[in-house]
């Protein structure tokens, strides 16, 4: 399986140009990386015109977020059918930045479901506010897991991937990675999660990437130690230069 390399632009740049330039320096290193699927997920405004641009390429436009409903009076929302009709392929969902503006489980649960049953590829974020020593933040983790997924059956579990994101780890404030061995830790749980409330083979299936300060310094660390299948980026996707560099490290190894 290729391993998943995801740039997460959250709201940069700021200008329709400027997400062009990016994302055609970006697509010219994804085009050499045959083990790689790289995808860059711009604001929701940039989508189409990035997405023109990755026709035949190796980079693919993703979205960071859709809504439930298939159409409606839902002022500012976007559905998966949408999404789908000028051919985006991924979708993140329940980004703690999403949470914090209000966000609920329950939202989530809705769009995963919505989302998988459009035959979209879903990156179901999830992550602790703080670690604690007695370890109460696997029980909110289940928590997360348990209410995004209470509406799915097996068969759309094909397309489901998992991003482990700890709140702390994420943007200049957090600004510490986790720990290799942590997301490790982590990854074996989910999986567990999974296996208990559908089967194994559901488990072993989904592609859980690490999210929160990657950088090209960790890239490796991360996928020789935390037993991830992909990366979730943030900053570093927004510096053409970086984002080269781990899309270059996770080919290699
Ligand atoms: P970061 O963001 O890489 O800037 O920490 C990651 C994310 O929010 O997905």
């Amino acid at each position: 399986m290729k391993k998943l390399i995801i740039g997460n632009w959250k709201m940069f740049p700021n200008s329709a140009l400027e997400a062009k330039k990016l994302f055609c320096v970006i697509k010219k290193t994804a085009d050499k990386k045959k083990n790689i699927q790289t995808v860059i997920c711009p604001p929701s405004l940039f989508i189409k015109d990035l997405a023109s641009q990755a026709t035949g390429s190796r980079c693919v436009v993703g979205a960071q977020n859709l809504f439930w409903e298939k159409e409606g009076p839902f002022t500012g929302e976007i559905s998966a059918e949408m999404l789908k009709s000028i051919k985006v392929k991924y979708v993140i969902v329940g980004h703690s930045e999403r949470r914090l503006m209000g966000e609920t489980s329950e939202d989530i649960a809705k769009k995963v479901v919505a989302s998988l049953r459009a035959g979209l590829n879903t990156v179901l974020c999830i992550g602790e506010l703080e670690r604690d020593s007695s370890g109460n933040f696997t029980k909110f983790l289940r928590e997360e897991i348990q209410v995004a997924l209470k509406f799915l059956n097996r068969p759309v579990f094909t397309r489901l991937i998992i991003a482990y994101e700890p709140i702390w780890a994420i943007g200049k404030k957090g600004g510490r990675a986790a720990e290799p061995e942590d997301v490790l830790e982590v990854s074996i749980f989910i999986r567990k999660v999974i296996a208990d409330m559908f089967d194994k083979k559901t488990a072993m299936s989904v592609p859980i990437l690490y999210g929160g300060s990657v950088d090209h310094k960790n890239t490796q660390v991360f996928f020789e130690k935390g037993e991830i299948q992909g990366l979730l980026v943030g900053r570093a996707s927004l510096d053409p230069k970086k984002f080269e560099k781990i899309i270059s490290i996770a080919e290699d190894i």
